[in-house]
Order: C-alpha cells, then sequence, then structure tokens
C-alpha cells in the first residue's frame, strides 16, 4: 500500500513539475521583460534562424521523449513482479532479444539525425550571409567590460571607440569581429543571435541583426575571472536617421565645459584617471583645454606608442551618450528602472535624454568594488582611487559634460 502512494504522490510531484515549467517556459517565451536574456523570443534574422531550427527539433526530441517515457511505463506495469511470484518460477523465457527490433531502433533514430542534419546545415550556411549595406565593429572582450570600434568610412581607422554599449541601425546586418584582450569571453546578445566566444589572439566573425529600434540585452557567458558574472553588455539599435545622428554625435567633440567645478574635475580626471581611461584629445598631464584636433583618434592599437592610447579601461570621450555604465550595471540617467538591466523593443533614442544619475556616478566612483569586485593581483577591474567627496563631486560635474 505505501508503495502504491509513494507511487502516487511522485506522479503527482512529476506532473506539477512539467506544468511549473511548462508555464514559466511559455511565460519566457512570451515576456522579454521578465527575462531579458530569452533566447526563445528572437528580434532578428539571424535569431529567427537559430529559433525556427529550434522548434522543430524540440518537437521531433519532444515525441522521442514521450514514445520512450510511455514505453517505459508500459513495460514496468506490464512484467512487474508479483507478491505471490517465487524465484525462478513464471519467468520470461530467457532470449538474446528482437533481431528486427534492434535494427529498427538503431536505423529509425539515424535517419531522424540525419533529417535534422540538412536542416542545421542550411541553418549554419544562412547564418554567414550578410547584404550588401552592412557595418562592421570590432568587438573586444576584456577583464570585465566590451568595447566596440567602427570604421565608419571603411578606411581600415578606428573611427569611434565605445564600451558596454553598442548602437547599431536597425535592419542593417552587423558584421562582428569578436576578439579578446586577456582571457576567454564570450559574446551573447540572445534575442539577436547565438553565442561567440572572444578568445585572445583571435578573431572570431558573428552577424547580428536586430528587426526593430529597441535596447538588447545581453551577458559573457565563458567564464573569465571574478567579474564575470557581471560581465554584461547592450546592444542599442536605432532607426537609420537615429543612427546617422548617433554616429555624428560620436565623431564631434562634446563642448569644453566652462564652468569652474567642471573644469576642477577635468584636472582631477587627468591627475587620477588617465593612466587606465581615454577622452580622446585630452592628454594625461596637458593644460586645458581639450586638444580634440585629431579627434575622431584614429591611432587605436596594440603598437601605438600615444599617451592618449589607453588600453584598460573604457574610452570616456562620449561617455553620456550612453545609457548604462559600470558594465552596464548602472543607469546613466535617472528613470524608473532600479537596474541597468533591461530589454526594451519598439524604439530607442539616439542621444540618451533625462537627467543624469549622479548618484550612481557618485556611488562608483566612491567604492567601485562594491558594484564590480576588481582582482588586486592582476590590478584588472576598477580600484577605488580614495577619492575625497569634493574631488568625486568635481569628476561627476566634469563626467556629465561628455555628451
Ligand atoms: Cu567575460 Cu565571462
Amino acid at each position: 500500500m505505501r508503495n502504491k502512494r509513494n507511487a502516487t504522490i511522485a506522479l503527482v510531484l512529476g506532473t506539477l513539475a512539467c506544468l511549473v515549467s511548462g508555464w514559466l517556459l511559455l511565460r519566457g517565451a512570451t515576456s522579454l521583460e521578465t527575462f531579458p536574456l530569452n533566447t526563445l523570443n528572437p528580434q532578428g534574422r539571424k535569431a529567427d534562424i537559430i529559433y525556427s531550427l529550434v522548434v522543430p527539433v524540440f518537437a521531433i526530441a519532444g515525441l522521442v521523449f514521450i514514445l520512450v517515457e510511455v514505453g517505459v511505463l508500459w513495460m514496468a506495469a506490464r512484467f512487474r513482479r508479483n507478491h505471490d511470484d517465487v524465484e525462478g518460477v513464471g519467468e520470461p523465457v530467457q532470449v538474446h532479444g528482437n533481431t528486427g527490433l534492434e535494427i529498427g531502433w538503431t536505423i529509425v533514430p539515424a535517419v531522424i539525425l540525419a533529417v535534422v542534419a540538412v536542416f542545421n546545415a542550411n541553418a549554419i550556411l544562412q547564418m554567414d550571409d550578410t547584404n550588401a549595406d552592412a557595418i562592421d565593429v570590432t568587438v573586444v572582450g576584456q577583464q570585465w567590460w566590451w568595447e566596440y570600434r567602427y570604421d565608419i568610412d571603411s578606411d581600415g581607422t578606428v573611427d569611434i571607440i565605445t564600451a558596454t554599449q553598442m548602437v547599431i541601425p536597425a535592419g542593417r546586418d552587423v558584421k562582428l569581429a569578436i576578439q579578446s584582450r586577456d582571457v576567454i569571453h564570450s559574446f551573447w546578445i540572445p534575442a539577436l543571435n547565438g553565442k561567440m566566444d572572444a578568445v585572445p589572439g583571435r578573431t572570431h566573425p558573428l552577424v547580428i541583426e536586430a528587426a526593430d529600434p529597441g535596447i538588447y540585452e545581453g551577458q559573457c557567458t565563458e567564464f573569465c575571472g571574478l567579474s564575470h558574472g557581471v560581465m554584461r553588455m547592450q546592444v542599442k539599435a536605432l532607426e537609420p536617421a537615429a543612427y546617422d545622428e548617433w554616429v555624428q554625435r560620436m565623431t564631434t567633440a562634446p563642448e569644453q565645459p566652462t564652468d569652474e567645478k567642471a573644469l576642477a574635475g577635468q584636472e582631477v580626471f587627468v591627475q587620477q584617471c588617465t593612466s587606465c581611461h581615454q577622452i580622446n584629445g585630452l592628454e594625461p598631464g596637458a593644460e586645458a583645454p581639450y586638444l580634440y584636433a585629431d579627434l575622431p583618434n584614429p591611432n587605436y592599437g596594440e603598437d601605438v606608442g600615444s599617451t592618449l592610447l589607453s588600453q584598460n579601461a573604457p574610452n570616456l570621450t562620449h561617455l553620456m551618450m550612453r545609457d548604462t555604465f559600470a558594465g552596464n550595471l548602472l543607469d546613466l540617467y535617472q528613470g524608473d528602472s532600479a537596474v541597468a538591466v533591461e530589454t526594451t523593443v519598439g524604439s530607442a533614442e539616439a542621444v540618451p535624454s533625462g537627467e543624469p544619475d549622479t548618484n550612481n556616478l557618485k556611488k562608483w566612483l566612491r567604492n567601485p568594488e562594491d558594484i564590480k569586485p576588481m582582482d588586486p593581483e592582476n590590478n584588472q577591474g576598477m580600484p577605488n582611487l580614495g577619492l575625497s567627496e569634493e574631488q568625486i563631486d568635481q569628476l561627476v560635474a566634469f563626467l556629465v559634460t561628455l555628451k
């Protein structure tokens, strides 16, 4: 009797587990707001290709699963041992097996897999196709943030360098060249394509496309050290005209600040920040004003010995053109969302509007390690610089001018 009750409980719990996970799956499939890293809600051509492969394969696998499970349960019930069975008496005839069945369940799965392979190979070939008007972006992963470099006029030099948030035109293919400067990372915007590893010394291609304007969330998916779990990224897709506006802004120097506090902040920046962070044209140790003559700064590469060059931290020339900072952990602008992690489809602005979230900037400058732990041994991540409240105030007044 007890066995029967246990079996019933197991059956009820199992059914409940299936229903709950099915419900979560369906909910996930319809909501990018609840699950910003949802793989079951494709928002572009490339992600569509994957999705239209996943669904039939999952259906076939599900059918096979049900058939096998029903078979197993039926066998277990049909040939179960009774209490009054006597050892060695009434057992089925022991045979080698059934040749017909064995050939059958070898051939049928092989045929199923062969059919799936045809669709699979077709999908893989389609993933590399791009339209003629595709743009190129070099993506560089490092502990623990992502850098994006644009060669707008295709002359082989970098015209725009930004970090954390990649901006792309909606409806156009974007050819990514994915690299790493330190360890292996993995670039992944689930709504726009599958994941691709960023491996030191190699360049991996990946094509993404967003059908509509919006913000698409991503996460590094290869363990890369202490702050791997908070190494996030975003893609912001814009209408073509808005994208052109963004390019225009990003290749024009921000206005030199005039108020005293911001100028003092610029001084603090040059002294405290320029050993890691770059602002194009702002030379470490140089007197204000900006030396923006050479902007857009093309000399960005491993072999350039320029003092303008920094490789350890995000380029902050147009910091306030991004919506988030600190590896996409904090919002740069005040809004309704408490966290910077969101996927919203439908609209996006070229130039973020609203009031800068100075509290977030101050929180970060007071102690970055509270938000994103650093690795002191290898000097990776942003350290606590021990800035005074006055310095933080001045720095923030300067940073918010970088638009
Ligand atoms: Cu970068 Cu994990």
